[in-house]
């Protein structure tokens, strides 16, 4: 449970005690494409080489697609669209929740900043869907060097481990929550 919903407990009393269906889409479409990123971007490196271009042709593509999912799901949990109430009471674990899912917000802000720098470093544009989305500030020297773009490319390799550890961790807490405290968290957000 987040610090948003006891905030939205206190100031909307009538708030619903379940996710919204908007809540629920972006939530699980997110997570479904960054399973499906991590999983492309481990393969792009270990096929033939003929698979590698289009490999990263549907990385590129699908990165635009949860880049824009994230932007709206920042916009709709900070406008209060993600609005929630306990049913009854907080939750244990209620003050680390916040914490945990303001860090995964943070990780995959990172992971796709990273991700689109690591391509604009290159000097290449972000095609997404056939349409190429080019750097829109002009790149320090410093950022285009090959060296750099390696180490983007890397960070963002990296960054993708520990995002999706993190998420392994946050799937656990819900699995917890519906299999030892049967809470209802993992319920309101899946239905
Ligand atoms: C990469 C994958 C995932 C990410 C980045 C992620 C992120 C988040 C975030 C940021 C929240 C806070 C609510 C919000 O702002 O929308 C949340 C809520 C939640 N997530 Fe995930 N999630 C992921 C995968 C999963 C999985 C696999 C499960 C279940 C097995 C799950 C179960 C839940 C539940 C039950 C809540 C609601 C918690 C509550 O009501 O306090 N999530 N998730
Ligand atoms: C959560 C989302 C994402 C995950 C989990 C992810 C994961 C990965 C991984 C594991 C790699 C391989 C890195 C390596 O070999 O060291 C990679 C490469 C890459 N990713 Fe992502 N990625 C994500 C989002 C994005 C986004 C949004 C973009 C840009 C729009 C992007 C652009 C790239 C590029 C340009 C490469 C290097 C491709 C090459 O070697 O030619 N990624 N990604």
């Amino acid at each position: 449970m987040s610090g948003f919903e006891v905030i939205d407990a206190v100031r909307a009393p009538t708030a619903p005690v379940r996710y919204g269906a908007e809540t629920r889409w972006l939530h699980w479409s997110c997570a479904v494409l960054i399973l499906a990123q991590f999983v492309l971007g481990e393969l792009m490196h270990r096929v033939p080489h003929a698979w590698h271009g289009p490999i990263v042709s549907v990385h590129l593509s699908l990165g635009v697609l949860l880049a824009a999912l994230f932007v709206t799901r920042v916009a709709w949990r900070l406008t209060g669209g993600r609005a929630i109430r306990f049913a009854a009471g907080p939750a244990p674990g209620a003050r680390l929740a916040p914490l945990a899912h303001g860090g995964l917000y943070v990780l995959l802000g990172g992971v796709i900043a990273l991700g689109y720098l690591a391509r604009w470093s290159a000097g290449q544009p972000v095609v997404a869907f056939g349409v190429p989305i080019a750097s829109p500030f002009a790149l320090p020297f410093a950022l285009m060097s090959p060296v750099a773009h390696q180490r983007l490319g890397s960070l963002h390799g990296w960054l993708a481990w520990v995002i999706i550890i993190a998420a392994l961790g946050h799937a656990a807490a819900a699995l917890y929550h519906a299999l030892v405290l049967r809470d209802g968290v993992l319920r309101r957000m899946w239905r």
